[in-house]
């Protein structure tokens, strides 16, 4: 039986997304940028941080596979979509859910920054500093969260919980990490 605790409240995430939102299109002003989502968890934070971002704004996708349908990573990241639109010379705004080992963060880096756009950072809703192995972070990063496996606001755990609210520790009963 999965157990659901409420970490982080959805009156919480607004507040923060707004500062967020406001602090990129102080550092942005008068330049345009694209978001770059990561599928498929990011997106429900990309919806709400664009709408808090006064600058001129388009939204791309990506996805990559590293998760399989459980909690651990499998250490690889794939490509499975690329970008519809050329990164060269713009304002990449990566958006991300959650910064877990880095894995999936450095090899979209190193993928995009061959493509050589004007600028490239990090934005990312939530932050598990105690499980990087690799050495990236982000640059606008909402909630510093400690080693615990949540869902809702766009996480999924095997494609479920991603449409709740607020976001929630899943406390399963049998699964280990
Ligand atoms: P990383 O490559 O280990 O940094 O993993 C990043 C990706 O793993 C995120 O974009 C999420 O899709 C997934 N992930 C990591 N931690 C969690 C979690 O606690 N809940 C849901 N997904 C997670
Ligand atoms: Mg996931």
């Amino acid at each position: 039986m999965d157990t659901l605790r409420v970490l982080i409240t959805r009156e919480q995430i607004a507040a923060k997304v707004a500062q967020m939102g406001e602090r990129i299109s102080l550092d942005f002003a008068g330049e345009p940028i694209m978001l770059l989502g990561v599928l498929k968890g990011s997106t429900i934070f990309l919806a709400d941080l664009a709408r808090q971002i006064k600058l001129d704004a388009t939204f791309d996708f990506i996805a990559v596979s590293s998760y399989g349908s459980g909690k651990q990573h499998s250490g690889e990241v794939k490509l499975l979509k690329d970008v519809d639109h050329s990164v060269e010379g713009r304002n990449i705004i990566l958006v991300e859910d959650i910064l877990d080992s880095g894995l999936t963060l450095t090899y979209l880096k190193n993928m995009l920054q061959a493509h050589r756009p004007k600028s490239l950072r990090v934005a990312a809703l939530l932050d598990k500093i105690s499980r990087r192995t690799e050495p990236v972070h982000g640059d606008y990063v909402g909630f510093a969260i400690p080693d615990e496996f949540v869902v809702g606001y766009g996480l999924d755990f095997a494609e479920r919980y991603r449409n709740l609210p607020d976001i929630c520790v899943l406390e399963s009963g049998s699964e280990t990490r």
